[in-house]
């Protein structure tokens, strides 16, 4: 089914959100390297994005989680579906999300990879929606908050659709 998406911010915005991002996190970890953790699938764009921005050393990996639910509600269980390659301890990592919902897949998955001992553990989402928070999670980095509507684009799907979509819009007929 085709749907209607309106765009809520633009290509141009996104990116130069992204680009000032990654200014801060360049300062912020002046003297240090990166690991940046990429969730599967939504944050591929953001975390690519991000990193070519970031001026400090950066690794990546990649990890991809599903949390028991049905498509719109996640229970906040999460389930490791792809794990790391790599051991965390020691290192300064810093998650990339596509974005913030309930808060309760985030919650979890933060509890696992601070379980595995990283030097620091912070938090970058491209987008927040602060209005559905169930259990509380803060971003150190949010590029947008947006409304409680559902969105797309940039690496965020609605049923794998959109994901390639270069701006954020919302899915007005879902
Ligand atoms: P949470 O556990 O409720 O915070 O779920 C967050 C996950 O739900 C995100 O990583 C997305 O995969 C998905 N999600 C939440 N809201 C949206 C949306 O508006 N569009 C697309 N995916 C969403
Ligand atoms: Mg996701």
């Amino acid at each position: 089914m085709d749907h209607n998406i309106r765009i809520l911010i633009p290509e141009k915005e996104v990116e130069e959100k992204i680009r000032q991002t990654a200014a801060q996190i360049s300062e912020d970890y002046q003297g240090k390297s990166i690991h940046l953790v990429s969730v599967l699938k939504g944050s591929v764009f953001f975390a690519c994005e991000l990193a070519k921005r970031i001026t400090v050393p950066v690794t990546m990996d990649f990890m991809s989680v599903s949390s028991y639910g049905d498509n719109t509600t996640s229970s906040g269980v999460v389930r490791i579906v792809k794990d790391l390659d790599a051991p965390l301890e020691g290192k300064d990592v810093l998650v990339a999300e596509d974005i913030i919902d309930t808060g309760r897949t985030l919650h979890h998955l933060m509890a696992i990879l601070e379980d595995r001992n990283p030097a620091s553990l912070k938090l970058a989402a491209l987008l927040d929606k602060p209005d559905r928070r169930v259990v509380a999670v803060e971003a150190d980095y949010t590029c947008f908050e947006v409304p409680d509507e559902f969105v797309v684009g940039y690496g965020l799907d609605c049923a794998q659709q959109y994901r390639n979509l270069p701006f954020i819009g919302v899915v007005e007929n879902a």
